[in-house]
């Protein structure tokens, strides 16, 4: 029987949230309905942080009010407290994502806060969307390298993983925030994470700074991963992770499943047509 495996669509999101010049809202929203035709069942549409941490998606709400939904696609946000979470539910999001990181430096850059009290402050975020009945993934940042802290131990990963899955995250997407991770790496920890929770809870996410990006995947899968996040067209990295670039190209990664005999539901055409528009909104003077 052919394995399935799902692309979760990062680019609306971890891509764009690292343009330096402001994208119109109704161009936002055409890559997502764009996205949205190729197939995809999970599409990262936008961020509700703080406007002033991530100017380029202060426009979360009207993004949101202006794509054409999919039934059979759930469209989802980030998000890092309850202010978030109202917003994006008001907003009619799907699902939430709360992102924590394996290294105290770059929780600190990114959400001005340490580790722990990153986890304090989901504990009831996750509350809050169980009783909606909205499910709520798990990231956590700095899988093999922090920007600021340098080399990071698999047990620090599994630590923030662990936590996230216990207070109800229904999946943990392990993010190479400087795509710095490697296969042997990867592998190492993933030993250590399949110790404590089955390979369904995990997702991959890297960034491919060094173009590794397919070799990690490649080594997930080998350990039973079925969803990886990518965006189209490669674009991104993080506005708090200096070096960092951007995600893995989901059409890269879509073509590396084709070739491996993975089934993922994407109509490669279109899935052109929507990297050949989310280049272009980044060309744009
Ligand atoms: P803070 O300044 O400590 O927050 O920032 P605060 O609670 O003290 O509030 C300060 C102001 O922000 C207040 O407004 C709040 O209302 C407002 P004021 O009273 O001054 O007018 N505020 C908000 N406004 C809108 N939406 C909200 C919100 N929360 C507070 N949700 C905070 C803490 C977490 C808010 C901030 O640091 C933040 O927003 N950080 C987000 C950074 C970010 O989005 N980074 C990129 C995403 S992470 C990533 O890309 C990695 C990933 O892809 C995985 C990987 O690759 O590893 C996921
Ligand atoms: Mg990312």
């Amino acid at each position: 029987m052919t394995e399935h495996v799902t692309i979760f669509e990062t680019g609306p999101r971890d891509g764009l949230q690292n343009e330096a010049r402001l994208i119109p809202a109704v161009q936002k929203a055409r890559l997502v309905d764009l996205l949205s035709e190729c197939g995809l069942k999970k599409i990262e549409v936008t961020s509700f942080v703080s406007p002033q941490w991530v100017p380029q998606l202060a426009d979360a709400a009207e993004v949101m009010a202006a794509i054409r939904r999919k039934l059979e696609t759930r469209y989802t946000a980030l998000i890092p407290n309850l202010k978030g979470l109202a917003a994006a539910l008001a907003a009619g999001a799907d699902e939430v994502a709360v992102f924590a990181s394996a290294s105290e430096g770059f929780s600190r850059q990114n959400i001005n806060c340490s580790v722990s009290e990153s986890l304090a402050r989901f504990e009831p975020v996750l509350a809050a969307a169980s009783e909606r009945g909205t499910p709520v993934r798990g990231y956590v940042s700095c899988i093999t390298a922090c920007p600021f802290d340098g080399e990071i131990a698999p047990a620090q990963v599994a630590r923030v993983a662990e936590r996230l899955l216990a207070m109800g995250c229904y999946q943990v997407s392990l993010g190479d925030t400087l795509g710095a991770a490697t296969p042997r790496r990867v592998e190492q920890l993933l030993v250590e994470l399949l110790e404590r929770a089955p390979a369904a809870r995990f997702a991959g996410h890297f960034h491919d700074t060094r173009g590794r990006a397919l070799d990690n995947i490649k080594v997930c899968l080998d350990k039973g991963l079925r969803v990886f996040d990518a965006a189209i067209g490669g674009l991104g990295g993080c506005p708090y992770a200096p070096g960092a670039r951007g995600n893995v190209a989901t059409e890269s990664v879509v073509r590396m499943l084709d070739r491996l005999g993975y089934e993922n539901g994407i109509d490669r055409q279109k899935l052109s047509t929507a990297a050949r528009f989310a280049r272009q909104i980044r060309r744009q003077p």
